[in-house]
């Protein structure tokens, strides 16, 4: 109460300069603590926080006062060996495999607002763990098909990255870079790469997989809505030379239904962006054997719209979507309804510090097949921040991103004024518009990923991803953060932000 709210277009914070500090730094005003860290129990039947915590997402509890109590969310996308088994491993045993699986998918957590600070409150009932050990069903049309070597249910979700917020209260929890822990742990790889849809609230909702929204590396997925009432999701494809997508469901959204909106996500249309006409193509099983229609190693791959959600980039490459300079999060801005995707860099051209592009659908319509897009920021030492990555927004429409700079290029020349990885908010209004201000610092070698805010915008939950991920030796930990009494090793760990 009582502070100055800043303009459409205006930031508030003292921006800091960037730091090679090991520690969370923030502008002066704003605290942080830690929330929960790997291996942390969360509930009381002795389930534990997974590793490397990504994408954040809070739900209030009451809603009459949703920002003191809620469930939050948070993805566990991989595992460090070193960090977990005590060394590198060349193969997992048993005993390992369901180690690394269930450090991985996500965590349920109850937090509370006391005492200026987040807390973990492990009596939840809620509370609980989805991960790459659980039962979860697929939906939609490769449901059951040979692209998935006929299964309906598949084991567990691992390699989850960003995701996003339902219209019906529900999570999605995109699976991005699965090849090597399906491979490590003998899994089907056709069963990952999808979206998964998760009900916080609900452990007895089946956590699912939505086929119909396609499978390649998924980073994340942003929900709205068509003028005329369908659902939309916008998806990035985190890959080198790789397309945006959208998903349109052919049913309409009907707040009365509740979850079983759900359904809707199971039946539509999927579509990848062709940057040179403006056009979304339509990923259809008849256009895809048309373009192959000379090609019998093509026509063998692409038999069924199954086979064209298994195989996702390799149809909208060959029907003309544009490949891209790795999009990670495609967020809409509540604002004013374009959507923004991080492309954060693609040193296949050059394109080393990545930038933002903005995406004008037509008549400002998520369900248009044609858009208009810009360049809305560029990462580089004249805008401060390097490899954009998650998005997120705040109701000042200002645009707040963390980067991801790879830590074995931390040091190396072009990258090295960024110092360690950041977060930055950009007003895409006003006369700032575009301008980067630097928000927070990360640790030593980590990522800050999964921002969110809480509806009242008081308080920000943010990951710690991989602090001191280029130790070798375990005696001698190249980042230690939390710095917590009694901690031999640094861990990835959820904060919530204060001072806003
Ligand atoms: Fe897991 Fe694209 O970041
Ligand atoms: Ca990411
Ligand atoms: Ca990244
Ligand atoms: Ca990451």
């Amino acid at each position: 109460g009582g502070q100055k709210k800043p303009k459409l277009g205006q930031i508030k914070f003292k921006p800091i300069e960037p730091s090679s500090k090991d520690d969370l730094i923030l502008p002066r005003g704003y605290q942080y603590n830690v929330i929960a860290a790997y291996g942390d129990q969360i509930n009381q039947k002795g389930d534990t926080f997974g590793f490397n915590n990504d994408f954040t997402l809070y739900f209030p509890i009451d809603q009459s006062n949703g920002s003191e109590r809620g469930l939050l969310w948070v993805n566990h996308e991989y595992v460090s060996d070193l960090f977990v088994f005590g060394k590198e491993n060349d193969e997992y045993s048993k005993e390992q495999t369901k180690t690394f699986l269930y450090n991985q998918g996500g965590s349920i957590i109850e937090v509370y607002e006391e005492d200026n600070s987040w807390k973990m409150d492990t009596t939840s009932k809620y509370a609980r763990r989805v991960t790459g050990l659980t039962e979860i069903d697929l939906t939609g049309p490769a449901k059951g098909s040979d692209a998935v070597n006929g299964s309906t249910k598949v084991q567990g979700t691992f390699a989850n990255c960003s995701g996003g917020r339902t219209l019906w209260g529900t999570l999605l929890s995109c699976e991005e870079n699965y090849e090597d822990t399906a491979e490590a742990a003998g899994l089907d790889e056709t069963h990952y790469g999808w979206v998964v849809e998760v009900d916080p609230f609900d452990p007895n909702f089946r956590v699912r997989k939505h086929t119909a929204l396609g499978r390649f590396n998924h980073e994340n997925a942003s929900v709205g809505l068509s003028k005329d009432g369908r659902v939309v999701v916008y998806m990035g494809d985190d890959k080198k030379d790789a397309c945006v997508y959208k998903f349109i469901s052919d049913g309409k959204y009907n707040e009365k239904v509740g979850k079983n909106n759900s359904q809707l996500l199971s039946k539509g249309t999927l579509y990848a962006a062709d940057l040179s006409s403006g056009e979304w193509i339509e990923l259809s099983i008849e256009a895809v054997r048309e373009a192959a229609k000379n090609d019998k190693e093509l026509l063998d791959k692409f038999k069924t719209q199954a086979d064209v959600l298994v195989h996702t980039h390799d149809a909208a490459i060959l029907l003309g979507a544009t490949p891209t300079d790795r999009p990670e999060d495609v967020e809409i801005s509540p604002f004013d309804g374009t959507v923004f995707v991080a492309h954060t860099n693609n040193d296949k051209h050059g394109n080393i510090h990545g930038h933002i592009t903005r995406f004008f659908e037509n008549n400002g319509d998520h369900g248009s097949l044609e858009f208009q897009f810009s360049i809305f920021a560029a990462g580089g030492i004249q805008s401060g921040f390097s490899a954009p990555d998650n998005l997120t927004f705040d109701q000042y429409g200002t645009l707040w991103t963390v980067t991801d700079i790879s830590s074995s290029k931390q040091n190396k020349k072009v990258w090295k004024p960024f110092k360690n990885n950041g977060m930055f908010a950009i007003p895409t209004s006003g006369p700032q518009e575009g301008e980067a201000f630097q928000f927070a610092s990360a640790p030593i070698e980590a990522e800050l990923t999964g921002p969110s805010f809480t509806p009242n915008e008081r308080s920000l939950f943010l990951s710690v991803q991989h602090p001191g991920e280029e130790t070798e030796d375990l005696s001698k930990p190249t980042s230690m953060w939390p710095h917590r009494p009694g901690d031999k090793m640094p861990r990835p760990a959820v904060v919530a932000i204060r001072g806003f």
